[in-house]
């Protein structure tokens, strides 16, 4: 167990600016979720970037069967239990579903995430509207990541979880989508399951980083659901983008090492672990 006496020498803080100096530089960034201090602590140990307290955590943490019964006070709970384990990562709070149905309420949101729970940025899916509350939120000194492609807390409308932006006029949609985040003040987009050369065309376009979820190795940096990482079931159907790094890590640290070096080495994903 590491322990607040670990004397490992701890890492520059990861800041917002820093994220854009990285895709300028070529560094790709890796992200990870995590949803408590004891996992938080050892990726942050491991080296991880960004470490985002997904509304993931519905399914894997929770049981539940989509994130859309997450509620504000749940995330806020686990922001705060995951900043307490941080030294360094730059930590990423999710906005939950209908918690940024305005501007105002997305303030009264994310304002939660980060004075109660410590988040340094807040993520919020999709355009469209959302774009209204990315802007209010930036222009109130409220770091944002964009979140497009498979949204999801869109999954009633969208049908499933399916790649998004294979057709022509999807595609186009979501490159103009991923231009108007940027355009509103996102300062990160996460792209979750677009094709391989959408992803990176999006990528090239934006001066803010992309990190991808199968979206391919031309993403700016990838993330992962940390319990997908550790080859944990999670009673639905392994998407194509998982891979366990368990195996080859053989630790909870030396895995999430594995992923990260894999990251940095342009190795993950693969295209057996991306969409066409
Ligand atoms: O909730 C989550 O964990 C996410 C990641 C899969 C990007 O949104």
């Amino acid at each position: 167990m590491y322990t607040s006496d670990d004397k490992s020498k701890p890492r520059a803080p990861i800041s917002v600016p820093s994220l854009r100096v990285a895709k300028r530089d070529g560094r790709k960034l890796v992200m990870l979720t995590a949803y408590d201090a004891g996992f938080a602590r050892a990726i942050d140990t491991a080296g991880v970037d960004i470490v985002l307290v997904g509304d993931s955590l519905g399914m894997v943490v929770q049981g539940k069967s989509s994130t859309i019964p997450v509620s504000l006070a749940d995330m806020v709970y686990h922001t705060a239990c995951v900043a307490r384990g941080l030294r360094s990562a730059l930590l990423v709070a999710d906005m939950p579903f209908q918690s940024y149905p305005t501007p105002e309420r997305a303030l009264d949101s994310a304002a939660r995430l980060l004075a109660e729970g410590g988040a340094a940025m807040v993520m919020l899916e999709g355009a469209g509207h959302v774009l209204d509350c990315i802007r209010f939120l930036v222009e109130r000194d409220i770091p944002v990541c964009a979140h497009l492609g498979l949204t999801p807390q869109s999954v009633m409308k969208l049908g499933g979880y399916s790649v998004q932006g294979r057709e022509g006029e999807a595609a186009q949609r979501l490159f103009d989508d991923a231009l108007a985040v940027e355009a509103a003040g996102a300062e990160l987009l996460v792209l979750e399951c677009v094709p391989s050369t959408l992803a990176k065309r999006i990528s090239a376009a934006l001066t803010i980083p992309t990190i991808g979820i199968g979206a391919g190795s031309d993403c700016d940096g990838q993330v992962l659901v940390l319990h997908d990482l550790l080859g944990l079931a999670s009673g639905h159907r392994r998407p194509r983008f998982v891979k366990d790094f368990l195996a080859e890590g053989g630790s909870v640290v030396g895995a999430v090492r594995a992923f990260a070096a894999a990251v940095r080495d342009g190795g993950f994903p693969d295209a057996e672990h991306s969409y066409d």
